[in-house]
């Protein structure tokens, strides 16, 4: 695995969680670690050939522009949150004992009809495209990547949900035989999020297939993760089995962990700190270098609209 020393701009797990969650992690990470160790070494050439690989490289929508250099690939594949896997960064090897095929994905809830499809089959079905994308993590980092994917739009329209549905639950898979960390109690597992409807057919909002022209690495999410760029990354949730429509907002994993600090909204605004660190600047994991972070991430001429009339909810937490 690739090892980086701590940098600056990081967050120790101790300020960034709840201490009893924090303390319980520390008790049972060891024991994760040994777990997810020995998975690796015995399924170590468990490579998924991806049936869609010839859907990349994408044609790139020449729409989405981005105001910096796009941060190199070994960095956003070396630096990742993927809790299934560990609460540190350095995930990528063990996030290798996901098997991202055979896939599912779920429709449920208030559709026309319930259905689940085949990864292959639903990617198959929907118009691909590469989009270059700012993404800025609640702890302060940020990084620019070219996604592969589709509009979420595309998506929702596919699933043919109710008139009278109001968001989309999201959830994660639940298989403690590719994620061992998801053996340990104090998470609420499987990792769930949540949009509006709005939200989920704003133009922005992106199913992500792959990443840097290729199909995506286990590490980002694959086979299928959420992109919403105007909201912290932790709204981007990973490989994803289950899409349903209610008319109850969802509560999203660290909503259930820490309501006072993570929200359901959880849009980015330099001006509204979170409860233990300040959102004004951000560190980009490519250069390094500090920057000021900008009202819905630089995106509020596709999305603040969406908010009008909801100045009394905590959009920004
Ligand atoms: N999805 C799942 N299932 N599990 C996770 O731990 N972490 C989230 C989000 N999606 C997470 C997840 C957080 S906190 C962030 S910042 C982004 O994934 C990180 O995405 P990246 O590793 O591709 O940069």
């Amino acid at each position: 695995m690739h090892i980086l020393h701590r940098r600056g701009w990081e967050i120790p797990e101790s300020q960034a969680t709840p201490e009893s969650i924090y303390l319980n992690r520390r008790a049972l990470l060891g024991g994760a670690g040994a777990l997810a160790a020995s998975a690796i070494l015995s399924s170590s050439a468990r490579a998924d050939t991806d049936p869609t690989a010839d859907l990349y490289p994408a044609k790139r929508n020449e729409k989405f522009t981005l105001d910096r250099d796009l941060t190199p690939e070994s960095n956003a594949s070396n630096y990742n949150n993927f809790y299934e896997y560990g609460t540190d960064k350095y995930i990528g090897g063990r996030a290798q004992l996901l098997r991202t095929r055979s896939w599912t994905v779920k429709f449920e809830g208030m559709v026309e009809k319930e259905m689940t499809v085949g990864i292959d089959d639903l990617i198959r079905a929907m118009p691909i495209e590469e989009r270059l994308y700012r993404m800025r993590c609640v702890e302060a980092w940020s990084m620019a990547v070219p996604w592969t994917g589709f509009a979420m739009a595309k998506l929702v329209e596919y699933a043919k949900p109710l008139s009278s549905a109001k968001y989309v639950r999201m959830e994660t898979f639940l298989d403690s035989s590719m994620a061992p960390a998801q053996r340990l109690p104090f998470f609420p597992w499987p990792y769930v999020e949540g949009l509006t409807m709005a939200e989920a057919t704003n133009e922005l909002a992106f199913m992500v297939t792959g990443i840097y022209g290729k199909p995506a690495v286990k590490q980002h999410g694959a086979p299928l993760r959420l992109v919403t760029p105007w909201k912290y990354g932790f709204k981007g949730i990973k490989s994803i089995v289950r899409f349903s429509f209610t008319d109850q907002r969802p509560k999203g994993t660290w909503e259930v962990l820490q309501a006072s600090e993570y929200g359901f909204w959880a849009n980015v605004n330099p001006q509204v700190p979170h409860p233990r660190w300040s959102q004004a600047s951000e560190e980009d994991i490519g250069t390094r270098e500090r920057r000021p972070t900008l009202l819905f991430n630089g995106y509020g001429e596709y999305v603040a609209d969406l908010y009008k009339g909801a100045e009394k909810e905590k959009l920004y937490m």
